[in-house]
C-alpha cells in the first residue's frame, strides 16, 4: 500500500503540467491575440479607433480559426454611447462610460478623465504585455497575459506616470472579465464570518450589479475574492458552462459582478477603491495583483478541479509539486494559553503515538502571554512555562520522529507589552485619535520599514536558533484607524491623506515581501496563513503559505458545509481540519470519533483535541483512522476532487477523490441523521477507468471488507453500496486500481 502511494506522487508532476496546453499567439493581419488555456480560448483585439476590446471568452477554438475584426458597438441611443456598450478590455473612465470603470485618474491639470488607446504589444512564449496610452495625458497602462496550460489566464495591469506631474489613481482594477453578452447567468459566491466561513450561495445575475468586497485591510472571512458563473438552464455540478475566477489579494480587495441593462456581463476585480487613492510621481508606477480566471464546459466540479490543479502547480510555494501535507497535532483546543513544558511534552508523546507528523505549539508562549490580554511583540520565550527555552520540548518532539511548529502572530501587539510601551507609534493611528482595540490588539503598520525590520529580524531570529520546520502565521483582527504618519510625502505637521492611503498597497507589499525572505533564508519552514481561521485566504498569501487554517469551527457538521464551500476556490491541499473534542467548544455538538476523523480526511488532517481525555480505546481507533488517512492522503490531496452529494441541506454527503493518474480513488461518505429507517443512497462514483478493474479497501466493516473485485463501470454505474444507518455514521473507502 505504501509503495503505491508514494509512485502516485511521483507521477504527479508529469500529469499535472502534461494536462493540457497554453499559447497565445498574434494575429497581426487582424490586430488580434488569441490566449488558448486549457479547455478555453480568450481573444483580445483593438478596433479601428484603436481601442482594446475583449472579443471572446469560452471553450477552445480550433487552430487558426479567426474572428470577426474588434469593432465598436453603433449607439444605440443617445443615453447608450458605444464606449458603455461595447465590451472593453480596461475601460477607463471617461467619454461617457457608465458602468464600472478598470481605471480611474486625476490628472495634474484637473482633468479626471482617460481614454486609453493601443500603443504597443510585447509577446513572450506564454506572456502578453499590451501598452494602452491617453490620448491626452502622460500616462501608460500595460497590461499582462499569461497563460498556464490547467486552463487559467492570470491577467494584472501597470499604471504608469510618464510625464513631469504626479497624478492620483482613484481607482485601479487588476482587469475585467467579460462574458458573451447574455441573460440567464447565475452566480456563485463565498461569505462567511468568523466560525463560519466558506457558505457558498448562488443566485440568479440579475440586471445590476453584485458588489463582493473586503474593506477591513485584509482578505476577510465575510467573503472571498471568488466567482463562478454558470448558465441557470445548463451549468450544473458534472456540466455546464461556467466562467471562474480569484483575486490575489490578501489587502482591502473589491470584486464587481455587474449585468447592465443591454446584458453586457463583466467581472471586475483589485484594489478596494474605498478610502482608496494611490499618488503615482513622475515615473512611478503602480501594478495591480493578479486576476486569475478560467472556462471550463465541465460544470463547478471542473471548475475547482482547474483551480485546485493550477493552485498546486503554479501558485503555492512548493509547486509544481508541493508535498503533501505531514499530519499535524496542534493543542490549541486542549490547552489554550496554558502552555508548559511538561504539559506539551506529554501531549507530544500521546501525538507520537497516534502517527502524527508535526507537533505544534500555539498561543501563549511568548512574553507575558497569560491570556489574550497581553504580550503580543515581545517574541521571547516566557520563562515560567519554559524554564529551559524551546530546546528541550523541541528536541523531545523530534526524538518522537515528529517535527516541531510554532504559532506567532506577527503583525500585531498588545498596548499591555514591552513592544508597544517602547514603539507606541508603530501601531496604525491617527493622530490624536483613540485606538479601536479588537482581541485587545492593534495592529502594527507594516508600510513602515522600522517594523518590517523588526518583524522580519524577530522570525529569522526565532527560526535560526530553534529547529522550527512550520509557523502557523495568525492575524487576528481587521483595520480601523489606518493612518500612516511617516509615509513618504507626509508628516505629523503637514499630513497627506492621499500620500497615507499608500498604506493599503505597501502594507501588503511589505508583508508579503518578508514571508519570500524568510522562506528563502530558511528553505525548509512550511508557513500557516491563519486569521482567526479562513480570514485570509487568497492566490496572493497561497503563493508564500503551504495551507491554511479553514476555520475556528472544529464541529464536524458543521465542516461538512465549510469544506465544501472551501474546496470550491482552494486545492484541499491547503484545508487543514482539526478532529477536535466533544462536546465542540462552538456549539456543544457531540459526534462520534469516526465522523469526526473522516470529515477531517477531507483535507489536511490534524488532530486538536486533549489526548489526555482520550481512552485507551479511542486512542487506538484513532492510530487506525491516521492510518488509513496516510494511504490515501497524496490523492485527497493532489486527486481529483468530485463532489458527489453536496451536504448543504441533506442529511447525506459524499466526497470522492481520484489519483492524477487514476491509480486510486477515494470516498469519504456520511450520514447526519437517518430518517424512516430508510437505507442509505447508492452512491455512483465518478472519473475511473469504466474497464478496469478495482479492488475496494474500506476503513470499518461493511460489505466491502475483505478483498472485494469491482469494474469501474460497475461503481460509476450502479454505484456502492453503504450500510450507513443512525445518527453521525460514516465511511471511507479506498479503491486501487488494478493492472
Ligand atoms: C486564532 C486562531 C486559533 C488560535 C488562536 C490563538 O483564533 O484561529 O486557531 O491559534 O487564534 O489565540
Amino acid at each position: 500500500m505504501r509503495s503505491r502511494v508514494v509512485a502516485v506522487s511521483l507521477l504527479l508532476a508529469a500529469a499535472i503540467t502534461c494536462a493540457a496546453q497554453s499559447s497565445i499567439r498574434e494575429d497581426a493581419a487582424h490586430h488580434q491575440w488569441i490566449l488558448n488555456a486549457g479547455e478555453s480560448t480568450y481573444v483580445i483585439g483593438f478596433n479601428d479607433q484603436a481601442m482594446l476590446q475583449s472579443l471572446y471568452w469560452g471553450p477552445k477554438l480550433a487552430d487558426g480559426a479567426m474572428l470577426p475584426e474588434a469593432r465598436m458597438k453603433p449607439e444605440r441611443a443617445s443615453f447608450d454611447p458605444p464606449i458603455a456598450t461595447t465590451p472593453l478590455e480596461y475601460p477607463a473612465w471617461g467619454a461617457g462610460l457608465f458602468s464600472e470603470p478598470a481605471l480611474k485618474v486625476d490628472s495634474p491639470n484637473g482633468d479626471r478623465t482617460l481614454i486609453l488607446k493601443f500603443d504597443s504589444a510585447h509577446l513572450d512564449a506564454q506572456q502578453l504585455e499590451l501598452v494602452l496610452k491617453d490620448v491626452a495625458q502622460p500616462l501608460a497602462v500595460h497590461l499582462f497575459y499569461r497563460v498556464y496550460p490547467q486552463g487559467v489566464i492570470a491577467r494584472w495591469s501597470r499604471v504608469e506616470n510618464v510625464g513631469k506631474q504626479p497624478f492620483r489613481v482613484e481607482q485601479a482594477m487588476s482587469a475585467v472579465w467579460n462574458l458573451p453578452q447574455d441573460t440567464g447567468y447565475s452566480l456563485s459566491w463565498l461569505t462567511g464570518q468568523w466560525g463560519g466561513e466558506w457558505q457558498l450561495h448562488t443566485s440568479p445575475l440579475e440586471t445590476g450589479a453584485q458588489l463582493l468586497e473586503s474593506r477591513r485591510g485584509s482578505t476577510s472571512h465575510q467573503a472571498n475574492p471568488w466567482f463562478a458563473i454558470g448558465r441557470t438552464s445548463q451549468t450544473t455540478e458534472t456540466a455546464g458552462p461556467v466562467w471562474f475566477g480569484e483575486l490575489g489579494w490578501s489587502g482591502s480587495w473589491r470584486m464587481m459582478v455587474e449585468s447592465t441593462s443591454l446584458h453586457n456581463v463583466r467581472v471586475s476585480a483589485g484594489y478596494n477603491p474605498y478610502d482608496y487613492s494611490y499618488t503615482l510621481g513622475p515615473g512611478q508606477s503602480l501594478e495591480t495583483p493578479e486576476f486569475y480566471a478560467g472556462y471550463t464546459a465541465g460544470g463547478h466540479g471542473e471548475a475547482s478541479r482547474i483551480l485546485h490543479r493550477f493552485q498546486l502547480a503554479e501558485i503555492l510555494p512548493g509547486k509544481p509539486d508541493p508535498r503533501p501535507r505531514p499530519i499535524i497535532y496542534n493543542s490549541w483546543e486542549a490547552t489554550e494559553f496554558d502552555v508548559t513544558e511538561a504539559g506539551q511534552m506529554a501531549l507530544a508523546d500521546k501525538a507520537a503515538k497516534l502517527g502524527v507528523e508535526r507537533f505544534v505549539v500555539d498561543d501563549g508562549w511568548f512574553g507575558q502571554r497569560a491570556n489574550d490580554k497581553a504580550g503580543l511583540g515581545d517574541w521571547y520565550v516566557n520563562q515560567q512555562k519554559f524554564p529551559h527555552g524551546l530546546k528541550p520540548l523541541i528536541d523531545h518532539v523530534n526524538a518522537l520522529g515528529m517535527d516541531f511548529g510554532l504559532w506567532v502572530e506577527p503583525e500585531m501587539v498588545n498596548p499591555d507589552s514591552d513592544l508597544y510601551r517602547r514603539h507606541p507609534d508603530w501601531a496604525m493611528q491617527f493622530p490624536g485619535r483613540q485606538h479601536t482595540e479588537q482581541r485587545n490588539q492593534l495592529v502594527l503598520n507594516l508600510a513602515r520599514p522600522d517594523v518590517v525590520a523588526f518583524v522580519f529580524q524577530f522570525l529569522d531570529k526565532l527560526l535560526t536558533d530553534n529547529n522550527i520546520a512550520f509557523l502557523k502565521w495568525d492575524y487576528n483582527r481587521n483595520w480601523s484607524e489606518p493612518g500612516w504618519a511617516t509615509a513618504p510625502g507626509s508628516s505629523p505637521t503637514a499630513p497627506s491623506a492621499d500620500a497615507e492611503k499608500q498604506i493599503y498597497v505597501q502594507y501588503m507589499n511589505n508583508l508579503y515581501d518578508i514571508l519570500q525572505r524568510l522562506r528563502a533564508k530558511h528553505p525548509k519552514v512550511e508557513i500557516e496563513s491563519c486569521s482567526g481561521g479562513g480570514g485570509r485566504v487568497d492566490l496572493g498569501i497561497l503563493r508564500y503559505t503551504d495551507e491554511v487554517w479553514t476555520s475556528d469551527n472544529t464541529d464536524a457538521l458543521d465542516r461538512l458545509g465549510i469544506q465544501f464551500g472551501y474546496t470550491h476556490a482552494y486545492s484541499p491541499e491547503t484545508m487543514v481540519a482539526w478532529v477536535t473534542d466533544v462536546p465542540n467548544f462552538l456549539d456543544r455538538r457531540v459526534i462520534p470519533l469516526q465522523f469526526r476523523f473522516v470529515v477531517a480526511m477531507q483535507g489536511a488532517l490534524g488532530i486538536g483535541a486533549n489526548l489526555n481525555k482520550w481512552t485507551p480505546e479511542e486512542m487506538e481507533s484513532a492510530r487506525q483512522l491516521t492510518a488509513f488517512y496516510k494511504t490515501v492522503r497524496t490523492t485527497v490531496q493532489h486527486g481529483k476532487l468530485y463532489r458527489l452529494q453536496s451536504p448543504l441541506n441533506s442529511e447525506v454527503s459524499q466526497v470522492e477523490c481520484v489519483a492524477q493518474d487514476g491509480s486510486q480513488a477515494v470516498l469519504l461518505a456520511y450520514l447526519h441523521s437517518q430518517h424512516f429507517g430508510l437505507a442509505y443512497p447508492t452512491v455512483p462514483l465518478q472519473g475511473l477507468d469504466s474497464r478496469a478493474m478495482y479492488r475496494i479497501h474500506a476503513l470499518d466493516n461493511s460489505k466491502y471488507s475483505g478483498e472485494t473485485t469491482v469494474q469501474g463501470s460497475v461503481l460509476m454505474g450502479a454505484g456502492v453500496e453503504l450500510n450507513l444507518a443512525g445518527d453521525y455514521d460514516s465511511t471511507a473507502l479506498e479503491f486501487e486500481r488494478l493492472p
